[in-house]
Order: C-alpha cells, then sequence, then structure tokens
C-alpha cells in the first residue's frame, strides 16, 4: 500500500461485550468501518481504525461468575475470539483497544476528575431500574410488561448513593449539535436524537455504581465504580493516548461506526462528556441497522445466532464481506442467510466480475503473449468514468449498499462490451479490432480491481497481481500503457457448490430451543477435594458421576473443604470441557444462587439415598442428552429453588431412583446454574 500523503481519518467501531461469542452483527460494523477506512486508505489518506472490547461491564462479570471463573481470567479468554474475528473478517485496525489496560484506565479516570474537578460531576442518590443486559438505567416508560423489551427481563430496582454527570448543562449545545447536518447519518437517524432531546430535555447521568468488584475505580472515591459507559466511550481517545499521545492528532473521530441500538450513548452523551472534558467533539456518528436471520432478529434464547467465524471458514472473508454490504442498505436492517449468500455470490462475483477478470486476462496471454494491446479509449470508458463518479458520490455519503451496486454494473458493462465485441472472431479477420477491445477490457478490469478492494480486498490483492497493478484511487481512469505486461489467470472466485443446507429453512427458533431433556444430569459423590495450583478461588474436585472425572468449581467462599467431601451433588456431565487456569473441568456442579444484602450467597443441589451416576430429570421426562452442550444453551434452561425441592418449569427434579433433589442455604426463588 502507498503512503499516506493526504488528509487524517480516524474511523472506530463500537466496542463490544466480551460477554458471549462474537456473532454476525459484530463481524457487520467492523465490516463497514474497514470498507471504509480501506476506501481511503486507498484514497491516500492517514487512516487510524480502531476497535476493540468493552469488558468494565456488570454482563461480563455475572457470565464469569456463573462459570465459576475469576473475571479478569474469563475477559482474557473471550476478547482472543474477538481478536480472531478481526483476523478472519481481514479487517485492516491499527489498534484494538481493550478497557481493563491500563492505557485505558488512567485515561477514564483522568476524564472523570478533570469533569469532578470542574463541577460537573456531584454526589447524590439514585434510585431506579437499572438492565444489566443494556447496561443502562431504565425508566418505567422504557419497560413493556414490567420488563427490559430487548432482554425481556425485569429490570433491577437500584436505590443508592451515585455519582451524577451534570449532562442537563450541555442540552442547548447538544441541540445545536444535532442540528448540524450529517453529524448523524443516515438522517432519519440524526432527527430521532433531535426531537428526543427537544421533546425530553437532558437529564443529569448517574455515572457511578457502589458495592461492585469489576469496573473502574472513581479517582476520589474507591468505594465507587465508573458507569461502563461513562468509561467504554472514552476509548476513542484513550487508545489514542490522550491527551499528549503521538497518535491523538487523529481525534476528532471522523467516523464512529456504531448500531442503532445505542446511538443516543454516542450521539448524546459522548458529546456531553466531550464538552465537559473540553475534548472536540466527533465529526460524524454512522448509525447502521440490524442483521437479521430471515426477518427475525438474532437471539440466544431463541437459537437464531450465525457464527462469522465459521461463515469466513465456510466460504471466505471476502464472501460474507460482499455480501453484507451489497445486500443491506446502511442504516436499515437486513437479512442474512446461506441461501442469499450464494445466491449473490455465484451471480455477481463468480459470473460476473470473475467471469470478466478470466475472460479479459485468458485472452490477452493466449492472443497477446501477455501484454496489455494497442488500443485506445473506446466510448464504454466514458460510461465507466460517469459510474466511477457515481460510486464515488454514494460512498462519500456512506451508501456502501449503491456505490457497489454502480461498481457491479461496470462489471456487468465489461461483459457486455466483450461480448458484444466478439473478439474470439475479430482475433482471426481483424486482430487489430479485437487489440483495441481487449485494452479497453485491461483497462476497465484494472478500474474494477481498485474499486472493488475496500468491500473484497483479498481477491483484489490477487487480481492486482496478475494485472501487475497497485491499488490506487489515483490510478482509476488513467490508462494502462499497451505492451504492460500481465501475470497468468488465475480463478478469483470459484461457484459454491449449492449444499443442501443453504436451501433448508432456518429452523424454527422452538426446533433450536435448548430442551431440557438435553441436558445430562447426574448424581455425583464429591471423592476428594483440593485447591485449585493457580487460582486462589478455585477448588479441584475429584467427582463420581458413573466415572471418575475432573471439576473446576469456584465455591470457595461458600464452602469448607470437609463439607465437601463425600456429598452427593448434581452435576452437568455434558457440558462441553472448559481449561480454568489450566485445570481441565470435566462437568459443572449445579448450585442455588440468591443476591442479599451481604453479597452473593452460593447453594449446592445435592441428594442423599441416590447412587452416584444416578440420572438426574424432571418428573414425567425421558432424559436424552445431547453429546456435548454449550454454557449459553444451558444458561437458557432455568431452573429455581423451590420449597425443599428444585424446578423446571414447575416440574420437581428427581434421580433416577425417585429422590427429590435439594438445595442448601438460598431461598425458594433462587436462582439454579
Ligand atoms: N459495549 C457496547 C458498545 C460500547 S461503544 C463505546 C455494546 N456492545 S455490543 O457488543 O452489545 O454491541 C457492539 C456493536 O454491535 C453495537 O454497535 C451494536 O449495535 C452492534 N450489534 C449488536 N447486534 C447487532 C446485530 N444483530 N446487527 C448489527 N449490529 C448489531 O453495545
Amino acid at each position: 500500500m502507498k503512503k499516506a500523503t493526504g488528509m487524517k481519518f480516524y474511523i472506530t467501531t463500537a466496542i463490544d461485550y466480551v460477554n458471549a461469542k462474537p456473532h454476525l452483527g459484530h463481524a457487520y460494523e467492523k465490516i463497514i468501518a474497514d470498507v471504509l477506512a480501506r476506501w481511503h486508505m486507498i484514497k491516500g489518506n492517514d487512516v487510524f481504525f480502531l476497535t476493540g472490547t468493552d469488558e468494565n461491564a456488570r454482563k461480563n462479570s455475572e457470565a464469569a461468575k456463573s462459570l465459576g471463573v475469576p473475571v479478569k481470567e474469563f475477559v482474557d479468554e473471550n476478547v482472543k475470539k474477538f481478536i480472531e474475528l478481526c483476523k478472519k473478517l481481514n479487517v485492516s485496525n491499527n489498534d484494538f483497544i481493550r478497557t481493563t489496560e491500563d492505557r485505558h484506565i488512567k485515561v477514564s479516570q483522568k476524564i472523570f476528575q478533570y469533569v469532578y474537578d470542574k463541577g460537573d460531576i456531584y454526589k447524590g442518590n439514585y434510585e431506579g431500574l437499572y438492565c444489566i443486559g443494556c447496561e443502562k438505567f431504565l425508566t418505567e416508560k422504557d419497560l413493556v410488561d414490567g420488563k427490559c423489551p430487548h432482554h425481556d427481563k425485569e429490570p433491577e430496582f437500584i436505590k443508592e448513593e451515585s455519582y451524577f454527570f451534570r449532562m442537563s448543562k450541555y442540552e442547548k449545545d447538544i441541540i445545536k449539535l444535532l442540528e448540524t447536518k450529517r453529524f448523524i447519518v443516515p438522517e432519519n437517524r440524526r432527527k430521532e436524537m433531535l426531537n428526543r432531546v427537544k421533546e425530553e430535555g437532558l437529564k443529569d447521568l448517574c455515572v457511578s455504581r457502589v458495592g461492585m468488584d469489576w469496573g473502574i475505580d472513581v479517582p476520589f472515591d474507591r468505594n465507587h465504580k465508573i458507569y461502563v459507559w461513562f468509561d467504554a466511550l472514552i476509548n476513542y481517545v484513550s487508545a489514542l493516548g490522550y491527551p499528549e499521545g503521538e497518535n491523538f492528532k487523529y481525534w476528532p473521530a471522523d467516523i464512529h461506526v456504531i448500531g442503532k441500538d445505542i446511538n443516543w450513548f454516542h450521539s448524546v452523551i459522548w458529546p456531553s462528556i466531550l464538552l465537559s472534558a473540553e475534548i472536540p467533539v466527533p465529526n460524524s456518528i454512522l448509525v447502521h441497522g440490524f442483521v437479521n436471520l430471515k426477518g427475525k432478529k438474532m437471539s440466544k434464547s431463541s437459537g437464531l445466532t450465525v457464527n462469522p467465524i465459521e461463515i469466513v471458514e465456510k466460504y471466505s472473508s471476502d464472501a460474507l464481506r460482499y455480501f453484507l454490504i451489497r445486500e443491506i442498505p446502511l442504516g436499515h436492517d437486513g437479512d442474512f442467510s446461506e441461501e442469499a449468500l450464494t445466491e449473490r455470490y455465484n451471480n455477481e462475483l463468480a459470473n460476473n466480475f470473475g467471469n470478466f477478470a478470466q475472460r479479459t486476462i485468458s485472452f490477452i496471454c493466449k492472443n497477446f503473449d501477455d501484454k496489455v494491446p494497442e488500443g485506445s479509449s473506446s466510448k464504454v470508458q466514458e460510461t465507466v468514468k460517469e459510474k466511477i463518479e457515481k460510486s464515488e458520490k454514494f460512498w462519500e455519503e456512506s451508501r456502501l449498499r449503491e456505490g457497489l451496486e454502480e461498481i457491479l454494473s461496470i462489471s456487468a458493462l465489461g461483459n457486455e462490451y466483450f461480448q458484444k465485441e466478439e473478439p474470439w472472431k475479430t482475433i482471426k479477420e481483424d486482430k487489430e479490432k479485437a487489440a483495441h477491445c481487449l485494452y479497453n477490457c485491461a483497462n476497465i478490469l484494472k478500474d474494477l480491481c481498485i474499486l472493488f478492494y475496500p468491500v473484497i480486498p483479498s481477491s483484489c490483492e490477487k487480481l492486482a497481481e496478475q494485472l501487475k497493478i497497485k491499488i490506487d484511487w489515483k490510478n482509476l481512469g488513467k490508462n494502462l500503457k499497451p505492451g504492460h505486461e500481465i501475470g497468468k489467470p488465475e480463478i478469483l472466485f470459484r461457484k459454491i457448490e449449492k449444499a443442501e443446507e443453504a436451501n433448508e429453512e432456518p429452523k424454527k427458533p422452538d426446533e433450536t430451543a435448548n430442551k431440557f431433556s438435553d441436558l445430562d444430569l447426574r448424581v455425583a459423590e464429591i471423592l476428594e477435594v483440593s485447591d485449585h495450583p493457580n487460582a486462589e478461588k478455585l477448588y479441584l474436585f475429584k467427582i463420581n458421576c458413573g466415572e471418575e472425572r475432573q471439576i473446576v468449581a469456584g465455591i470457595k467462599q461458600w464452602y469448607s473443604k470437609e463439607e465437601l467431601r463425600g456429598k452427593k451433588i448434581v452435576v452437568l456431565a455434558n457440558l462441553e470441557k472448559a481449561k480454568l487456569r489450566g485445570e481441565t473441568s470435566e462437568a459443572m456442579l449445579l448450585a442455588g444462587e440468591e443476591k442479599t444484602e451481604k453479597g452473593e450467597l452460593v447453594g449446592l443441589l445435592f441428594v442423599e439415598d441416590s447412587k452416584p451416576g444416578e440420572k438426574v430429570t424432571v418428573n414425567g421426562m425421558e432424559p436424552n442428552p445431547k453429546k456435548e452442550i454449550k454454557f449459553k444453551e444451558f444458561k437458557e434452561i432455568k431452573m429455581k429453588a423451590g420449597k425443599d425441592c428444585v424446578l423446571y418449569k414447575n416440574k420437581k427434579l428427581v434421580t433416577k431412583s425417585g429422590e427429590t433433589v435439594k438445595v442448601e442455604k438460598v431461598k425458594e426463588g433462587a436462582g439454579i446454574c
């Protein structure tokens, strides 16, 4: 890639929560940002592209705790999947920020302190609702049937001492900002925010929580942790080394790419913090819609999710990148299906662009000794020029889909031209005419290689090698000289065989939803208990659950070794194995969890008379365990403590010999995990 000489261009994505694996929505956002980053790169701009992970959220710590794993260890492990996703998608990020890094913590505290010293943060009392799923304070108005509509869960009621950010002070400035055309793209998202601020006004924001053991300390009051959104947004400047770091020259961000659900945080809260901290506000916020699966919202609970890494491994990163950009108009929701991806890949990349590349290069190699033949620009190149201008205009407005459509139509035009000119005939009768045609085709192909590059970089780099050209925006419309030598043709896009599964309807949610009968629950006797060699809070168990196995468990806080030895508990024996601090856990024990004033309380599920290895089920259900079950699947199956029993859908858990399973320590209603 050429050295940047143009303007600086700073682009970011939202930073992802690491409580679960990355999904297609995360991939979509990184792809959008990468397309824009690469486009600016080949235009010669000095690009800085940032992505990363949001690690101080409570939802991350809750997920870790439910696994009995230290939170830091859990986030360290999960972040790897997000880094892998970036690599697999071939995104060109210059940096990857993790909000548990020192460089971020320092800057977050610095800004929090600055805003406090200025008098924009004050102490008060918060009384209201909080949804951990959203990591957001809610009002009654946000609820549907008393629940958060996004997570179908009742929010927590919180009454505690908190620090508040004087956001109300910035109402006028924010309205002015939101009145700036193109501050938020697309336009309807800008109006939505502007109307909301005008209607509701800006209220002060609760920016700290007490009693948390995970998060960034409020610098002047260690009893409080900084509210996760306050620190998360700061990633955009902490990664640049605010205030003295060399990379801070990239600030303000030219584009923050985000999803529609977090527009308010970026368009209202973030600029208010920046105004208070006296840091310039970003230039624009690009809001994309959601990727759905056949019209349905992706969600863990319905089993409707797609692993982007698997899709890339099956089809290639270019196939997924092309499909998402081509299919979904930016700002709108769109659908993903393997069937539609295959259709577009085969018709548009293999049959259209790939075919044009193949026939052009093959013809030149075969008939013109691997050299671009003599010719001059014909009318078709004028049309190409118009289309390039149109596509560029679309991209300037971040209308990536429309721009890509225009580019694809150039390829179709090239094919049409080749077909009409019939060089395979004229080569025999009028070689000059055939040469003229191939001269034009070679130049159209060179332009296409540059134009398609931001969306399908791997394929275009391969094509650029064949054409022996540099991918540089300045080379658009500059014709290759006759005699320019090219390489041998290589197939760019192999057609995807339509696999049977690609034609299948996606499974209905209730078919994919996890069933209780999938679980392999068994009685297990604890044979030995020892301290985990590398983790203070964990135990290692040897159990007999019909066979001898090892378990790693985080229940030290609630049980001594003596209490545990010889106890008969209930384990999930088909949970996928996990390595926790170097020790393998080959099953998971089940326990009740209760939140009390003194903190969390955990009590084990237990039996007295049943034998180790006996299956545990609910009355009237025959277990039919899956070979392996993932933790997130297990979590969807909600059990709770009953009166002297454990319940699943109001039915008691019993062992094969009929003994009722009980739970220790926790109250009726406590969740089981
Ligand atoms: N951690 C916050 C962002 C903090 S930014 C300072 C967060 N994380 S997230 O993991 O829930 O979402 C990350 C991004 O993915 C968001 O922009 C979100 O809108 C986007 N998507 C999440 N699900 C999505 C789809 N199904 N489709 C497209 N993008 C969606 O929010």
